[in-house]
Parts: structure tokens; sequence; C-alpha cells
């Protein structure tokens, strides 16, 4: 019989109510302090987050309430198209740095206004701790940047309702370049673009953990009432682990590795739970090699999308081919109501021969099923 306990990182369950980062981030950004040993506080104004966030100083912030940018920054008024016209309720683009005549110049245009503060960040430095208390501690209404920062953690914090009608109206999570940075335990829904996205930048050392990615909304690229946007990472050699999460009511992206010519990330998927998604998950473009063990497909269309990188995503059938490249076996995923994976490359493997990697504590996929269920998201640790 499984046992919680038996994970470190389950034993923050067992912990009193700290304010620092709680529990150990695992993975790839083992090792990751944040703000350390910071005096926790809370800032009395969105001016005050803004500050604490971007200076050099290293700092626990702890959120004990929704910080809402929404309105803050007044309104843009502007051209948007329409690159999906299927119906209802379909996102518009809006034509920043003239995307629609660059990319889109067919489709029709509308005049649109949006919130001013979606795309622009708060910028997040290095050695800081973002920490939510209780389950209602996060920002609205705009999101989160980090460029080249190390030494962030970002735990139990909701961000939501970004442009959620606009692609183009704003990210949640941007990384650019960064290294030793832990985003755990927390609640991304209504965004207009990504979700979570790295850059060209190089991010490393970095761990994506029981996070609730929620993509049900109204307004969809895919019209199905389900965001397309989930997670996108493009980095010259990102080195991340993604476990743990709970996916649901998306339409693609979930995560989409790769896609760019002379990029390359080596991205480690295990024990997630993927459910009620109408469209893909996971999609590996050039350049990605990705290891997906131990995750749960439940009512998933496709698994993993067919495209030009490297993903190996074994069934039980599958698992003893990776312990000539990493060691041991893998575990392998369940697909359950779902499709199953045509294009498993071995050569992925060759990513993950890292002691990280190699020595990971992965559930079965049922466990995980199970774990996730209980302890993704906001509410849980603190
Ligand atoms: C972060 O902390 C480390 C270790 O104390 C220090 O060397 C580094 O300069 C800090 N970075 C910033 C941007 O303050």
């Amino acid at each position: 019989m499984f046992s919680f306990n038996l994970l470190p990182w389950a034993l923050v369950a067992l912990t009193p109510a700290l304010v620092a980062a709680i529990g150990d981030p695992f993975g790839q950004a083992a090792g990751t302090t944040g703000g350390g040993s910071a005096t926790p506080a809370t800032p009395s104004s969105n001016a005050e987050l803004e500050e604490w966030l971007s200076d050099s100083t290293a700092r626990v912030i702890v959120l004990d309430s929704i910080f809402d940018f929404t309105g803050t920054e007044g309104t843009t008024t502007g051209t948007a198209c329409a690159p999906w016209t299927c119906s209802p309720d379909p996102q518009l683009a809006i034509d920043s740095n003239s995307w629609c005549e660059n990319y889109q110049p067919d489709a029709t245009t509308s005049t649109v206004t949006y919130d001013s503060a979606g795309p622009s960040p708060l910028v997040v430095g290095s050695n800081k701790t973002l920490l939510g208390s209780g389950s209602n501690g996060g920002i609205k209404g705009k999101g989160l940047k980090i460029t080249d920062g190390s030494n962030i953690i970002i735990q139990n914090i909701k961000i939501t309702d970004i442009n959620a009608q606009y692609v183009w109206g704003g990210d949640a999570l941007q990384i650019d370049g960064g290294s030793n940075i832990w985003i755990d335990h927390n609640y991304f829904q209504h965004i207009g673009r990504q979700m979570v996205v790295t850059g060209y930048g190089a991010v490393t050392k970095t761990t994506f953990s029981n996070n609730v990615f929620n993509g049900e909304g109204t307004y969809s690229a895919t019209c199905n009432g389900r965001h397309y946007w989930v997670g996108l990472f493009l980095g010259g050699g990102d080195q991340i682990t993604f476990a743990l999460n709970y996916l649901y009511k998306t339409s693609g992206r979930g995560p989409h590795v790769g896609g760019t010519d002379g990029y390359y990330q080596d991205v480690h998927i295990y024990n997630n739970y993927f459910v009620d998604i109408e469209g893909h998950a996971i999609d590996a473009g050039v350049g990605a090699k990705v290891l997906a063990e131990g995750n749960y497909f439940n009512t998933v269309t496709t698994p993993l999308l067919e495209d030009d990188g490297e993903a190996y995503v074994p069934s039980s059938d599958e698992v003893s081919a990776c312990s000539a490249t990493i060691g041991r076996t893998c575990v392998a995923n369940t697909f359950t109501s779902s499709g199953t994976p045509s294009t498993n490359v071995a050569n992925a493997l060759a990513g993950f021969t890292d002691s990280v990697s190699e020595g990971a504590t992965i559930l079965t996929a049922q466990e995980a099923a199970d774990y996730v269920q209980a302890n993704a998201g906001v509410g849980i640790v603190n």
C-alpha cells in the first residue's frame, strides 16, 4: 500500500505553519532557497509588492489576499485579429508588434479594448520567496516575469484573470533565463496567453511541481471552453522538472517543448495528472528531449502530439528500454479513455543521464493520480 509519508515533499503536511517556503524543492530545483531566512512580510499595496519583488534585497514576501491589478493602468484600445474562426467565443489576438500583419494577414480585424495591466508583468528579481498564505493569496490581472534570475521560489500563489479573451493579453509566468527556480503549489486560470513560458534564455535547475493548470474558461483558441496556451518551454538549454502537476480542461501545449531551430531543452515530465483534455497534452517540437513517465492521462484526446522533437512516453511494455540509457527502467504512463503515443523516440532518453533524472523518485501513475488530486494547488502547504 502506497504511503504519502514516503515522499520527502509530502512531509510538509506534517510541518507546523511556517512562513518560509514549505517543503524541499526536488528535481532540478533541489537546493533552491529563495529569500531564505529573510523576515517574512506582507506588502501593504500593489506598489509595495512591485518594489519588493524587483529590488535586490533577499525577501520572503507573503500574500494573504489577492493583489488585484485589474484596471490599475487603465485600458488600451487597438486592433485585434481573428486567427481562429471557430465558435463559440474564439480568442482574438491583440496586434502586438504587428503580429497580425506578419502572421495572420488574411484574418478579419476589429477594434478592441483590453486591460493595460495584463501585458506588463511584475518583475521578479533573485533571492525571493513569494508565498501565499491560506488558499487565497495571489495576483490578479497581471503576471510575473523573471529575467536571468536565480534562487526564486513561488509557492501557494493564485495567478488569474489576465485579459483571458485576448492572445497577447499577458502571460501568468514568464522566465527568460534563470536557474534555481521552484514553482510549486500554484494555481493558474483565465490567462490570455501562456500560463507558464520560458523565453530563449536558458532556464536550468528549475522545477514546476504540484501546480494546478485549470483551463476552463469562456474564451478559447479552440472554441471548446478550454485553454490552449498552458506551458511552453523554448529556451536554449532549458533543464526542467515538471512533476505532480494537475492539468484539466485544457486543449493544447500541456506542455509544448521546443520548436525553434538551434535551441534545445530537456524536460522530465513525471507523475502529472492530465484529465479532460480535448486536444493535446505534450508536444515536443524541434530541439526538445522529453521523458514522460508515471503520468496518468485520463480522457485526453492526444497525450503526445506528433511533432519534430524527441519524446519518450512509455507504456508498460516500453519501460525496459530506458535501462540502457538511464540505468533504470522507466515508470509506465497510464492511458485511460485516451489516445496513445504513436511516435516514441528512444533517443530522447539521452537528455536524462544526469543524477537528478536517473535518481528521481517516481510514483506509479495510479499513485500519482491519487496524490495530485489531493495535494496540488493552493491551500495545501500553508
Ligand atoms: C543573491 O544571493 C547571493 C548569495 O547571498 C548573492 O551572492 C547574490 O549577489 C544575490 N543576488 C542578488 C541579485 O542580490
